[in-house]
């Protein structure tokens, strides 16, 4: 495995040594049980666990998060480590990637998680935050996740370079289905390298927002 950057120090403190068995599960039997690709493990700070962590600093102490299809809990699993002050629930449908993660979290003693197996578009839980990884374009995503938000709670979606267009293409549509706001946002400048690219959306006050059930997953 590859070893820790500095940065992994100064952002996770204290909390270190819990990280650093997250990547051995992940490199070890998350690599044997297909859930990350072998070709992950030289990129696996930058690409997968710096590049969560530093969502941190978009979430307010103390929230209530949802981590829609968190895979092999990624950001999930990396803010639960981070921050103790915060709730996080690791939403996923595929069995094996809830096992996996219901292993991680008891091998690691985390007790601020909750691994749920569903899909978010059935799933009726009401969160602070909800972040969302490599899981749908923005159209679908708003869709299936944005109800999970309470009003007022921001939908965090990590996305990559192509952010501003993806957000281009459905934000006439969002006031509809209940964005009240929306932002791009960068995280982790200095840390990271790329910094990790957020779109933000605020669900309306009003409560409102689209719940259509039946959007196909990206897998
Ligand atoms: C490409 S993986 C990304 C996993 C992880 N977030 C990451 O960044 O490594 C997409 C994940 O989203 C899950 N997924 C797809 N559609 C979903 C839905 N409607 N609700 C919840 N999870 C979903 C899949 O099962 C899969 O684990």
């Amino acid at each position: 495995m590859p070893a820790a950057p500095e940065a992994a120090g100064l952002l996770f403190g204290s909390r270190l040594p819990l990280l650093l068995r997250y990547a051995e599960l992940l490199v070890g039997p998350g690599v044997e049980r297909g859930l990350l690709g072998p070709r992950e493990v030289d990129r696996l700070w930058d690409r997968h666990l710096l590049n969560c962590a530093v969502l941190t600093e978009a979430i307010p102490d103390g929230a209530s998060v949802c981590d829609v299809g968190s895979g092999a809990g990624l950001p999930g699993v990396v803010l639960a480590i981070a921050r103790p002050d915060l709730h996080v629930t690791l939403l996923e449908p595929l069995l094996r990637r809830v096992t996996f993660l219901s292993e991680v979290t008891r091998d690691l003693g985390l007790r601020n998680t909750t691994v749920l197996r569903a899909r978010a578009e059935e799933h009726d839980g009401v969160y602070d935050v909800v972040t969302a990884r490599a899981v749908a374009p923005l159209d679908r995503l708003t869709r299936v996740a944005l109800g999970l938000c309470r009003p007022g709670g921001s939908l965090l979606a990590v996305k990559g370079e192509r952010a501003a267009e993806e957000l281009h293409a459905v934000e006439a549509d969002l006031p509809r289905r209940g964005v009240e706001r929306w932002s791009i946002e960068k995280f982790g400048s200095g840390l990271v390298a790329p910094p990790t690219t957020v779109v933000r959306m605020i669900r309306g006050r009003d409560g409102r927002a689209s719940r259509r059930g039946g959007a196909k997953t990206s897998r």
